[in-house]
């Protein structure tokens, strides 16, 4: 089974990769690393520092390269985009906590207001249930727990075929009373 492991940068998708990996002995695959080793980088786009993948090429690559009767678990904010995961976990977090994590990542202001836009209007959330349906889609709100709470929390919604997956259905979290505060009043303006 491919599980997407996506979320807005910054949501921790690839500290809780590695724990899934290295506590849960969960194989995981780095979207972006892999697409670097089998050179399936199209272009790079200057504007959002940020390199270009044919999506379509990626899902080609991903299933000749893993075994899809085991678990892999795919980490980055591009895999709900592939049609192999057949469930989807979106990492959610409160835009106030993510602004300062992308801060600390150095981005220039337009890439960090970019992805606090994407977080707050549920972009990813929209993208995903568009594609794999509601029913194969969860959201997890990430902002108080530990990376280590969190992959628990995915570890047993995995192991269990996605149990309690009504605890975390798309729709559930809503940051949009975050557009009324000062610090994203450039969103409204
Ligand atoms: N739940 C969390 N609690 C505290 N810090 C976190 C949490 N999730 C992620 N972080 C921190 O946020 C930063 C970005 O995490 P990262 O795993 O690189 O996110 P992503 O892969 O989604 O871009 C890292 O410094 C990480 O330690
Ligand atoms: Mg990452």
């Amino acid at each position: 089974m491919i599980i997407a492991l996506t979320g807005t940068p910054g949501t921790g998708k690839t500290s809780i990769a590695s724990i899934l990996n290295k506590k849960y002995e969960i194989e995981t695959v780095h979207i972006h690393s892999f697409a670097k080793q089998e050179d399936i980088i199209e272009d790079f786009d200057v504007k959002r520092k940020s390199d270009i993948i044919d999506i379509e090429i990626l899902n080609d690559k991903i299933i000749k390269n893993v075994n899809q009767d085991s678990l892999i678990v795919l980490d980055g904010h591009l895999s709900h985009l592939l049609s192999c995961p057949s469930k989807v976990i979106i990492l959610r977090c409160n835009p106030l906590i993510l602004e300062t994590r992308l801060k600390a990542k150095e981005w220039n202001k337009e890439k960090i207001r970019e992805n606090i836009e994407a977080e707050i209007l549920d972009l990813i959330e929209t993208e995903a249930v568009e594609l794999h349906s509601m029913d194969n889609v969860v959201e997890i709100d990430t902002s108080n727990y530990s990376i280590n709470e969190i992959a628990k929390i995915i570890y047993e919604l995995v192991t269990s075929n996605f149990l309690d997956k009504a605890k975390y259905s798309p729709g559930t979290i809503d940051w949009s009373e975050m557009l009324l505060k000062d610090e994203f009043s450039w969103m409204v303006d």
